[in-house]
């Protein structure tokens, strides 16, 4: 039986879900969590499905190895790749992410929705059915590669990178950009900079965060004595722990 003082486990394929983190972290401050970043496989957006499902296992056995009382997959390749499976098979609550396509939808007007995802993410049969029901007026842009300038503290080369896309993609027609990969959220601050001001930029991590208190709640688990804390873990070497640590206190 799981108690309310066990930690939740979170995972990405790298530091993206830290951005995810953070936002959890304000939402449960009492919380103690563990942030798994599977470096070693990463990226989890151009393999495939399957490949992806037994990377997100071997984490998970890791995490579960902790006595987690909950999974949030902040990563949205991992959640359209492994979520409905991982469901089936555990007996704690697993909170997921999908591209914030949703509330994007709401902010357009006659322009379209650019889904930045990675090519995985929108191969997904989970990615389609939001597009049925939110995707008028979307496209879908692959962005493959700028995940590992994210990993790799590249911000000139993720400059370059998306001044490439918005050359592809001009900004005149577009309404909203929606930020389906956990990772590009750390770039938030450059598409503000290169996008006029009338074009809004979604993410999921907020809903995730709010996502997270409400599934916890309804399990009785929400740990409301503390003290809340964070352990970072990695299958990757130190440079990639000493990225997490920047980034959670950026
Ligand atoms: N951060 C991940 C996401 O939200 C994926 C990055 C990758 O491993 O390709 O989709």
């Amino acid at each position: 039986m799981s108690q309310k003082r066990d930690p939740i486990g979170v995972m990405d394929s790298g530091v993206g879900g830290i951005s995810t983190l953070r936002d959890m972290i304000r939402e449960l401050p009492d919380e103690r969590f563990i942030y798994f970043g599977d470096m070693a496989n990463a990226p989890y957006g151009t393999k495939s499905t399957e490949e992806v499902i037994a990377c997100v296992r071997n984490v998970v056995d890791q995490l579960t190895a902790q006595r987690i009382k909950a999974l949030v997959i902040a990563c949205n390749t991992a959640t359209g790749a492994a979520a409905a499976v991982l469901r089936g098979e555990l007996s704690i609550p697993v909170v997921g992410m999908e591209p914030a396509l949703k509330p994007a939808a709401r902010m357009r007007k006659n322009g379209s929705v650019l889904v930045l995802a990675t090519p995985l993410t929108l191969h997904q049969e989970k990615f389609e059915n939001l597009m049925k029901q939110y995707g008028e007026g979307a496209v879908k842009v692959p962005c493959p590669g700028l995940m590992e300038l994210v990993e790799a503290d590249d911000r000139e080369g993720a400059r370059r990178y998306l001044t490439e896309l918005f050359e592809r993609y001009p900004a005149d027609h577009v309404d909203a950009v929606v930020l389906g990969c956990t990772h590009y959220v750390f770039l938030k601050d450059m598409f503000r900079e290169m996008l006029p001001e009338r074009i809004a930029i979604t993410d999921g991590n907020e809903g995730t965060a709010r996502q997270l208190r409400r599934v916890l709640d309804r399990e009785n688990l929400l740990n409301d004595e503390g003290p809340g804390s964070v352990t970072l873990q990695t299958s990757g070497g130190e440079s990639a722990m000493a990225l997490m640590k920047k980034l959670l206190n950026s």
